[in-house]
């Protein structure tokens, strides 16, 4: 597919994700208003919607053709946004802007930032469990909403943010360290998505574990490069502010490698996570093309 023409095919998906969000996204009334406008604020505030795109993606890839898939698509989006509105708290990272406009936490206060990721995390898994009533195979969706559920956990993406978080002004950070870090705090959730689509299409176990290394070849690459940004980008670009882990004095791939070698190794997890999906046959095209487009993103 050609470049502008991938581009297209992007918006229109994102489009449409967009419109699957606002469907399950809550109504703003009641005495408990305030919160559900900060979920929506947050949520609304636009970003790549990478993660319901790559479930998608993966749906179709495995022969999905369901609207199964879309509850669990606005799940992971909900679990990923939470994520961000705790991580830019002050006890956490501590960042002004995001998705191109104030935090969470800074236009509704820190009990609001706190309560609406706490919100969104529950309303995640409440959306989700709607999938039940839209298939005949409860099954699929049972396994499918236990990875979810362990990869946003303690032992997946919560796990990564606490040795994040603990290995802030350290000397030094091991590479292995680093590797937990960016496999749990990122990873696990672009595995979640794109384990999630193939669980729902009918992919069969060896095929999802498949689907695991891919997928996580593509978040550490992911993670790698949003640890470039950091450096390299502009808040302009990104919509959060840079320089946020040296603020912070977080160790990174970038701390650790450099600049140089840290694109290469973006380069290298993101071709070995297309060879992965080359050898699933299927019209895998557009997400090959969007696992390679992640390469040179500069947001
Ligand atoms: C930001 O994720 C947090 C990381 C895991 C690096 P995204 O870069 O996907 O953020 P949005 O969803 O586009 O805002
Ligand atoms: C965050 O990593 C990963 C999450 C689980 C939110 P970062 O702290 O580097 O993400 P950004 O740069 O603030 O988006
Ligand atoms: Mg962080
Ligand atoms: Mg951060
Ligand atoms: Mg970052």
């Amino acid at each position: 597919m050609e470049e502008k023409e991938f581009r297209q095919e992007m918006q229109k998906k994102v489009e449409g994700i967009e419109g699957i969000l606002r469907k399950y996204l809550p109504e703003e009334k009641g005495f408990q208003k305030t919160v559900l406008e900060a979920m929506n604020y947050s949520v609304l505030a636009g970003g790549k919607r990478l993660r319901p795109l790559l479930m998608q993606e993966t749906y179709r890839l495995f022969g999905g053709k369901d609207k199964v898939v879309e509850p669990f698509m606005a799940a992971i989006e909900m679990i990923h946004t939470y994520s961000l509105v705790h991580d830019d708290l002050p006890a956490m990272d501590d960042d002004e802007y995001r998705r191109g406009r104030k935090t969470t936490h800074a236009v509704y206060g820190e009990a609001m930032g706190i309560l609406a990721g706490d919100g969104l995390l529950n309303f995640a898994f409440e959306t989700a469990l709607k999938a039940f009533s839209e298939t005949d195979s409860c099954g699929a969706a049972a396994r499918a909403l236990t990875v979810l559920a362990a990869k946003a956990g303690v032992y997946g993406m919560i796990g990564g943010q606490t040795a994040d978080v603990e290995a802030e002004g350290l000397e030094e950070v091991s590479l292995e360290r680093l590797l937990f870090i960016h496999a749990h705090k990122t990873a696990a959730l672009i595995q979640a998505a794109m384990m999630v689509g193939a669980i729902l299409a009918g992919a069969a176990g060896e095929e999802v574990a498949r689907v695991e290394k891919c997928a996580y070849d593509v978040g550490i690459a992911f993670q790698i490069q949003d640890d470039i940004l950091d450096v390299t980008g502009s808040l302009e670009e990104l919509g959060k502010p840079v320089g946020s882990d040296a603020k912070n004095r977080k160790q990174t791939y970038v701390t650790i490698k450099g600049l140089e070698e840290s694109a290469k190794e973006v380069d290298r997890l993101s071709r070995e996570a297309a060879d992965i999906l080359d050898g699933f046959g299927g019209d895998g095209e557009f997400l090959k093309q969007l696992v390679l487009s992640l390469i040179n993103r500069r947001n």
